[in-house]
């Protein structure tokens, strides 16, 4: 069975096993590299992407539920070349360390301005609940999502 997913706007036909965790498409297929296969439990969030507007950990989501689904990764955030506003706002923040975990938290904060645009710090401690830093930059992360927030 041939799988039919649309990645960043472009459509992809796959003849991968329909249990191949869509991270491993994305990665080997595609060669888009930016959602991490890290825990590969669902715990760390650095694998996330949307799938029709919901974050979601590409580990473990099978190919076959993918199927069918508009999917964006942190490849596809970005507007002819212009960062969207979490990424700016990360970006002049200095809150990046590592960057292990940026993608998956670019994911996450994407949605919640765009589902939340009055959110406040707990909001986005709860946005985040899904994703890990290991080099613990939180404070710095939550600061830049609420400049982002602040830029209209
Ligand atoms: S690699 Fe998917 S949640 Fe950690
Ligand atoms: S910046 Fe290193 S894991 Fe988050």
């Amino acid at each position: 069975m041939a799988l039919s997913l649309t990645v960043n706007g472009d459509h992809l036909a796959s003849t991968a096993d329909p249990t191949t965790p869509l991270v491993d498409i994305l990665r080997e297929e595609l060669h888009l590299t930016g959602a991490k296969p890290v825990c590969r439990e669902g715990f760390c969030g650095a694998c996330m992407v949307l799938i029709d507007g919901t974050p979601r950990p590409s580990c473990l989501t099978p190919a076959a539920l993918a199927d069918g689904c508009e999917i964006r990764t942190v490849e596809g955030l970005a507007t002819q070349g212009q960062l969207n506003r979490i990424q700016a706002a990360l970006d002049t923040s200095d809150a990046v360390q590592c960057g292990m975990c940026f993608p998956g938290m670019v994911v996450s904060l994407t949605h919640l301005l765009a589902t939340t645009p009055d959110a406040v710090r707990e909001d986005i401690r709860a946005a985040l609940t899904g994703n890990i830093c290991r080099c613990t930059g939180y404070e710095r992360i939550i600061d830049a999502t609420l400049l982002a927030l602040a830029t209209k």
